[in-house]
């Protein structure tokens, strides 16, 4: 018997006041779906099926997961109607997980859960115990404590309405009984839809046991309708992350104030301070200090690498005992070597720089390679541009390019070169000699101020 995840996402999500289908709304930066999809694919190697009802080609595009099967409901007449449009394209042989796309935190453990819960020929489901129940389809039980039926808070009479036990509407049923039963579906309802927690009626009427299962946590059956919803679960995700973060040995000085928005991966001693926000994938060595208000994307840290505050490291390469920052800019095709140091107010562009080279303070350094022991003096700035093209600027191991100097790529300084000061290089540089380019400071001697006439 193999299991097929069925993920119920045709609903409009008019509360979002969006252009954007609902469950393309993200958690993490990701997709509601694309989590849901990511918790169906480490359950099932079979390719989850979507039922989709409005604008399936933006929704298509938008997940990156090709291998899905999208099914669609042109109508939305409720949830049994939705699993019904899936029937024609699922075996018989198969347990049918049901989730929601809108759903998006449902966790791995708690349906590992609902999988061992499940007998031959019996069916499964999420239940929970909710101080306020209201809005949920209430489980009714007999007086031997076993599911009876599930009563949509719409149809509900007061005392039923008493019940806190809750639907949150996930279940596992065997593909036949679901071909079996789907079909009769009527919408004699109060809302006059095809309710799928009607299922339930027929397992008792035929016998079929329902057993219930509790999820971990009340968030993760959580639905998404609105923003404010959203961003609750949003808060509750990277409050999970961070607590998993600090249970693997990582120093967070607020787990409150930190965003993982993609992968992490943090060795030893790794210190975090206050609202830093990693996106892509992120990987950290050991003995690494991440100070406050700093972005990583798809960036990597070797040991013992200090990121001072207000830093912002894009695709960027940095080697052992680095110190950047604080208010330092890596852009795409960074690559530092050990122990370089860049100070503040300094951008790098796809460009090398060796170990031990220091760009301390006010620079713009685009397609350069920088050897060792290189002093790059405050303002240099690689003129990378000519307003068409891209160019290259070299410089070699040992050189000292003075303060507020223009290279102007393409241009190459030699090893152990000295710039002076202030000069704009159009042309290649000696190494080992002192090269400027500027106007010679002269004093006049008979040279007086001028005094205010009287
Ligand atoms: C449903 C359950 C209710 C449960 C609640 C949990 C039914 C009849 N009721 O309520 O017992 O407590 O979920 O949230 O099942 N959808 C479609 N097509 C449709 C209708 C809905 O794909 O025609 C999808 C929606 O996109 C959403 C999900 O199904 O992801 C649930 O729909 P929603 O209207 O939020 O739930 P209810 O029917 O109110
Ligand atoms: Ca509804």
């Amino acid at each position: 018997m193999a299991l097929q995840v069925v993920i119920l996402a045709a609903g409009r999500g008019k509360r979002m006041h969006s252009t954007l289908p609902k469950v393309l709304h993200r958690i993490a930066d990701k997709p509601m779906l694309n989590h849901v999809l990511a918790t169906a694919r480490q359950l099932s190697s079979l390719p989850p099926i979507v039922i989709y009802g409005h604008e399936g080609e933006t929704l298509r595009q938008a997940i990156t997961d090709k291998d899905v099967k999208w099914v669609e409901q042109k109508e939305q007449l409720g949830t049994g109607h939705a699993l019904q449009q899936a029937l024609p394209i699922i075996s018989s042989d198969d347990q049918v997980l049901v989730l929601y796309g809108d759903v998006p935190l449902i966790s791995n453990e708690t349906l590992k859960k609902l999988l061992a819960a499940m007998e031959p020929q019996s069916m499964a489901m999420l239940t929970a115990h909710l101080t306020n129940p209201s809005g949920y389809g209430r489980i009714k039980r007999n007086a031997k404590g076993t599911v009876e039926c599930i009563i949509e808070e719409k149809d509900a009479s007061p005392h039923e309405k008493t019940i806190t036990e809750i639907n949150p509407g996930i279940y596992l049923v065997p593909a036949n009984l679901l071909k079996k039963w789907l079909p009769n579906l009527n919408n004699q309802n109060a809302q006059q839809e095809y309710y799928l927690t009607d299922i339930i009626n027929f397992a008792v009427k035929e016998n079929i046991t329902v057993n219930t299962v509790q999820p971990l946590t009340h968030e993760e059956i959580q639905g998404v309708n609105d923003r404010l919803q959203l961003a609750y679960l949003e808060r509750f995700h990277q409050k999970q992350i961070a607590e998993k973060l600090l249970k693997q040995g990582v120093s967070l000085a607020d787990p409150n104030r930190l965003d993982v928005r993609g992968e992490v991966d943090i060795g030893r001693d790794v210190y975090i301070d206050i609202n830093v926000i990693f996106e892509g994938r992120v990987k950290i060595g050991d003995h690494c200090r991440i100070g406050p208000n700093c972005v990583l994307r798809n960036t990597v840290l070797g040991n013992g690498v200090e990121i001072k505050s207000h830093s912002l490291l894009d695709e960027a390469q940095v080697a052992d005992e680095a110190i950047i920052g604080p208010f330092a800019r890596l852009r795409p095709g960074t690559q530092l070597g050990k122990q370089v140091h860049i100070g503040n107010f300094v951008e790098i562009k796809k460009s090398v720089v060796a170990e031990k080279s220091k760009i301390n303070h006010l620079s713009y350094i685009g397609d350069a390679t920088i050897g060792k022991h290189v002093n790059i003096g405050a303002g240099t700035i690689t003129c990378n541009y000519d307003g068409v093209n891209k160019h290259q600027t070299i410089i070699e191991d040992n050189a000292f390019i003075g303060s507020n100097t223009q290279l102007v790529a393409p241009v190459k300084i030699g090893e152990g070169a000295t710039i002076g000061a202030g000069s704009t290089i159009v042309k290649d540089a000696p190494k080992n000699r002192l090269t400027l380019a500027r106007s010679m400071q002269i004093t006049l001697t008979d040279w007086k101020r001028p005094e205010k006439n009287k």
